[in-house]
């Protein structure tokens, strides 16, 4: 008696986890592909576990005649469980990169995403109907069993691809993106200085695989929105251009990993080491950076600093996931004394790589001034 209470224990906490692991699963955009993969292991072999725990249940799952239409329910819906966990754990396979390389069939991402809400789905209908069966309060269970579902369907086919659509990967090609209108810049030649979380953020080698905030591969090589944004700049009009790059640690892959970084620096105000960046000579310095906490990133309150700016027209772009620019202005016109800082351009990520016209018009407007 005690050996099949603590067996049920055991299946009851080993159904718990499974669930949590495959809702943190399907935020991979946070984790990272290594932790994914790994939890992804992790969850294959909670389901070895609990099948073997259930394995009595699971030989009898054919046998329909004679069970109540809940009964049946139950079995059919755990057989559908099982074949969609089988086909998962192929593409978890096949769109693997580090755990299993090797393994080539169902690798296909959509279908990996797809697998997974399905099995989410089955998941929390599996075990809600096991708790219908049971309980006397069936309105109640078949109403959380429904709200349950459509949660799950909901994470997997509008929550993933919001993540993805704002977090993923994004592919351009570079020449058409960069290429437009020539402008001519009136006065000396203006100097570009961006700065962008790739070349300062350890990244994995097979990054297009790992996802982060707006990472975007240009012909296939990963580059930083903020270096796009340069890129067009350096297309519109004749201009010398540098990136500010960290000489120390540089940010973790993950995107959440960055942003607690970032957060914590700000708080304490720190000023990351960077490689110096020769100003002088240039009348009018073009500031791109990405919003991060609402203001610049503390590399780039390390460039204003250590730069001296005083006399010179500064003009800013800020790239940003919604803020606008935050108060990235007026940190910056604190910091840069004696500069002319003009209003900032606000570009939202989406629109980086379309933003080759914008940007053209506000060149222009910068010349009229
Ligand atoms: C550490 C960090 C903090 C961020 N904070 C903000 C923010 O406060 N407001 C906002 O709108 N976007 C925020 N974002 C989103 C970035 O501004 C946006 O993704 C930017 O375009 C990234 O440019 P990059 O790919 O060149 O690094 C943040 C991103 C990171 C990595």
């Amino acid at each position: 008696m005690e050996g099949k209470k603590l067996e049920k224990r055991i299946g009851t906490a080993v159904d718990v986890l499974m669930y949590a692991l495959l809702l943190v699963q399907m935020v991979y955009v946070f984790t990272g592909n290594i932790l994914h993969e790994a939890l992804g292991v992790g969850f294959f072999v909670c389901l070895a576990a609990h099948l073997a725990i259930k394995r009595k249940y699971l030989f009898s799952l054919y046998k329909l005649k004679g069970k109540s239409a809940a009964r049946k329910t139950a079995n059919i819906s755990t057989m559908l469980l099982s074949l969609t966990s089988v086909a998962m754990m192929l593409s978890s396979m096949g769109v693997s990169r580090t755990l299993f390389p090797w393994f080539r069939y169902l690798g296909y991402s959509d279908l990996h995403v797809y697998l997974a809400t399905a099995v989410l789905t089955l998941s929390v209908f599996h075990g809600g109907i096991q708790g219908y069966i049971r309980t006397k309060k069936k309105k109640r269970a078949a109403v959380f069993i429904g709200l349950g579902c459509i949660a799950s369907i909901a994470v997997g086919l509008a929550l993933v691809p919001y993540l993805n659509r704002h977090f993923k990967v994004v592919r351009v090609d570079l020449a058409k993106a960069v290429s437009g209108e020539k402008i001519e810049w009136n006065g000396s030649k203006p100097l570009v200085v961006y700065f962008t979380r790739v070349g300062n953020t350890d990244f994995e080698d097979d990054v297009d695989a790992v996802s982060g905030a707006s990472l975007m591969l240009a012909d296939g090589e990963l580059m930083g929105s903020n270096k796009l944004i340069a890129d067009m700049i350096e297309n519109a009009i004749d201009c010398d251009v540098q990136a500010i790059s960290l000489t120390g640690e540089k940010y973790p892959s993950s995107y959440g990993s960055t942003v607690a970084v970032a957060g914590k620096e700000l708080r304490k105000n720190v000023r990351p080491d960077i490689e110096p960046i020769n100003t002088s000579g240039y009348d009018s310095i073009i500031l791109i950076y990405p919003l991060w906490w609402g203001t610049v990133p503390m590399p780039v309150a390390t460039f204003i600093e250590s730069s001296d700016l005083s006399g010179r027209e500064l003009y800013l772009i800020a790239t940003q996931g919604s803020s606008g620019y935050g108060s990235s202005a007026d940190d910056i016109e604190k910091m840069a004394k004696g500069a002319d800082v003009h209003k900032v351009m606000s570009i939202y990520c989406d629109d980086i790589p379309t933003s080759r016209e914008s940007i053209g018009k506000w060149l222009k407007e910068l010349n009229k001034g």
